[in-house]
């Protein structure tokens, strides 16, 4: 059985004071909730205080990115080892965000995926493809070299795949649950195609424009284990909704 997983992607937002205030609410929220992996990925800058606030909490805590190398001289660079020494459970790796502004090609995201794993974090991995990819056609294998060239040499044991359509990321169109089982269902096809009966343990989560008005239907899908949630994980309310999904499956 796979447990539910909902990660909230914070981005570029919230200062201290405001993280700190957002869980102050949103922590006595969610305490009962004990059937759904909660995740949230913060700023760098706000990970230590939201480490202790979680402390002895449901919540997990995630990271939105790592570079690939343990120490040295690498000017603002983040290393896994230092995302685990201060709390992190999760990190984000290969967001489109990431690939489409930073320049992370799938060679940078594999060497992130294996760094992060051998510093023992769970790593949450980001595929998706441009709207012109998919009025041209391409989804599919667009979705397949992501995963075979991000995915090269390792185990997908403790890695969440997060679905994210780059047209639905932050622009309020999200996937129909139709689109998101059918690139679920594809994904998990080659999941065990390449790690054979694991796949039915790995945990897909769909993400772009979820909020509390879709994430019901959305969850419906057979494929669907959760969700990356951006915009709509910065109010206590959406995201506390969103963890409290309607279960109709
Ligand atoms: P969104 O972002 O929910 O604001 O569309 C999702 C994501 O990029 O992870």
């Amino acid at each position: 059985m796979r447990k539910p997983f909902i990660a909230a992607n914070w981005k570029m937002n919230k200062t201290l004071n405001e993280t700190k205030s957002f869980l102050k609410d949103f922590i006595p929220f969610v305490k009962d909730v004990s059937d759904v992996e909660i995740i949230i990925a913060p700023p760098f800058t706000s990970l230590y205080v939201a480490a202790e606030q979680l402390k002895e909490t449901n919540i997990f805590l995630g990271a939105q990115n790592v570079f690939y190398e343990e120490v040295g001289a690498y000017t603002g660079e983040i290393s896994p080892l230092m995302l685990s020494d201060i709390g992190c459970k999760y990190v984000i790796v290969g967001h489109s965000e990431r690939r489409q502004y930073f320049n992370e090609t799938d060679l940078i995201v594999n060497k992130k995926i294996k760094a992060a794993k051998k510093a023992g974090l769970g790593v949450i991995f980001c595929i998706g493809e441009s709207l012109e990819e998919r009025e041209k056609g391409n989804t599919f294998d667009v979705l397949l070299r992501e995963i075979e060239e991000g995915l090269d040499d390792i185990d997908i044991e403790d890695l969440i795949i997060a679905y994210e359509p780059i047209w639905a990321i932050g622009t309020g169109k999200t996937a129909t649950p139709e689109q998101a089982q059918e690139a679920h269902e594809y994904i998990r096809e080659k999941l065990q195609f390449l790690y054979g009966n694991k796949a039915n343990d790995s945990c897909i989560i769909y993400g772009g424009s979820v909020t509390p008005d879709n994430i019901d239907s959305l969850m419906a899908c057979k494929d669907v284990d959760g969700a990356l949630v951006g915009g709509a994980s910065l109010k206590v309310e959406s995201f506390t909704r969103i963890v409290k999904f309607k279960r109709e499956k």
